[in-house]
């Protein structure tokens, strides 16, 4: 029976084909990502359909494979890109460069089911929506290729995403997802606007679309990865970390700044203990401690630095230790200040370690914020 009807639809040639882009992020899936593609290749039965596999260069040959299918099926298309750049930005990327009415985004390692597309379509239609997301925290959503602690730290990303974020999302149960489905036209100008600093595409969708995008959602069963391994790692949660303080302050911190400052705070805290720790147990004069802890955070400083905010050009082996020397070379007129300033405090004002240390601290926060924007990365 539903053979023959999709035959007869097939058939009517008066009432063209709706036209849909799938994007499919992909980093390092040579393995994960032709079954997929010849899974979805099906929905050409009833759509109009564009696959769009958005490659950030994987050095396991990923777009080499997708290249020998676009060959065989034009409606395979491959967007290389050079220097990976991350997933938001290849989602964004893929996106923007869709030619169809819908647009189904999901990750190309198989763990979304492409039936869900299906639902999700149907949500979409049914309610007139822009957006339907798959959710991992639905009753009848199901995680089976997630580890407990990556689930609950998803849970959680999700109560502190909710409060972010306009009161219009606020029946959305997973803003973390990977999979979604959209009319194209109406999300076009918010895709546009996102900031692809992050990892978390649709969060990031939510942000700039402030809560005029009518949004649904679908279970989702999240399967386990054939092979390879997620990409998600330290740097990831710390761009998200980002995201939520950038909303929160209303997306006017930029989000370097917001970087830059959380991790000076680290270095407020490793100044603080060592110092601590150096005159209570080695009894250590406040100014020697002082000495000590100061450069101990300007290195924690840096190496964050470099694993975090600067994590594109990261320095390793010898161009880490050259690095931090320059680092120290530059952050020294700052680190002098900061030791005059707090010993002055603490010998004219009073003699408050604490307070003496946080005023030097500050100073050095403002100083080095200042320059580093003005000269290190040319911005105002
Ligand atoms: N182009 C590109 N560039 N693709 C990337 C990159 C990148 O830098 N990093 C990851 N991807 C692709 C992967 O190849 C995969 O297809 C998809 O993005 C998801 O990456 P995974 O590394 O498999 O993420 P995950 O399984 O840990 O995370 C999934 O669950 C999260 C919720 O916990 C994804 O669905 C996430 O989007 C989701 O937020
Ligand atoms: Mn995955």
């Amino acid at each position: 029976m539903g053979a023959t009807k999709s035959h007869e639809q097939n058939m009517n040639m008066t009432t063209p084909k709706e036209r849909l882009s799938i994007i499919l992020p992909s980093y390092n899936e040579r393995e994960n990502i032709i079954p997929l593609i010849k899974k979805l290749l099906n929905f050409d039965e009833i759509f109009d359909l564009e696959l769009l596999i958005v490659d950030d260069d994987s050095s396991d040959g990923t777009s080499t494979v997708v290249k020998e299918l676009c060959k065989a099926d034009p409606q395979v298309r491959l967007i290389r890109r050079v220097g990976r750049s991350g997933l938001a930005s290849a989602i964004k990327e893929g996106l923007l460069d869709a030619t169809g009415d819908l647009a189904v985004v999901m990750d190309s390692d198989g763990q979304h089911e492409p039936s869900a597309i299906k639902d999700a379509l149907i949500k979409l239609k049914k309610n007139n929506l822009d957006l339907v997301s798959g959710s991992r925290f639905l009753n009848d959503s199901e995680i089976l290729g997630l580890s407990q602690r990556r689930a609950d730290g998803s849970s959680l990303a999700n109560k502190f995403s909710r409060i972010s974020l306009s009161r219009n999302y606020y029946h959305l149960t997973d803003y973390m997802s990977g999979f979604l489905v959209l009319n194209l036209q109406t999300c076009l100008p918010s895709i546009y606007k996102v900031d692809v600093g992050g990892f978390k595409f649709l969060y990031e969708l939510l942000a700039v679309s402030k809560g005029n995008l009518k949004t649904g959602e679908i279970p989702l069963r999240f399967q386990p990865r054939t092979y390879g391994d997620s990409k998600l790692d330290l740097s990831i949660f710390w761009d998200f970390l980002i995201s939520l303080l950038h909303s929160l302050s209303f997306r006017l911190l930029p989000r370097r700044a917001i970087s830059f400052a959380l991790v000076g705070l680290s270095g407020v805290i490793v100044q603080l203990t060592t110092t601590t720790i150096l005159m209570t147990m080695l009894n250590m004069s406040f100014r020697h401690s002082l000495t000590v802890s100061v450069i101990a955070a300007a290195t924690s400083n840096y190496l964050i630095n470099n694993a975090l905010t600067f994590r594109s050009n990261r320095l390793s082996g010898q161009a880490l230790l050259k690095g931090l020397m320059k680092f120290l070379l530059v952050a020294s007129l700052p680190v002098i200040a900061n030791i005059s300033l707090a010993t002055t405090f603490y010998n004219v004002v009073a003699r408050n370690e604490f307070w003496a240390q946080l005023i030097g601290i500050v100073v050095v926060f403002v100083w080095n914020y200042a320059a580093s924007s003005r000269f290190v990365w040319n911005t105002p």
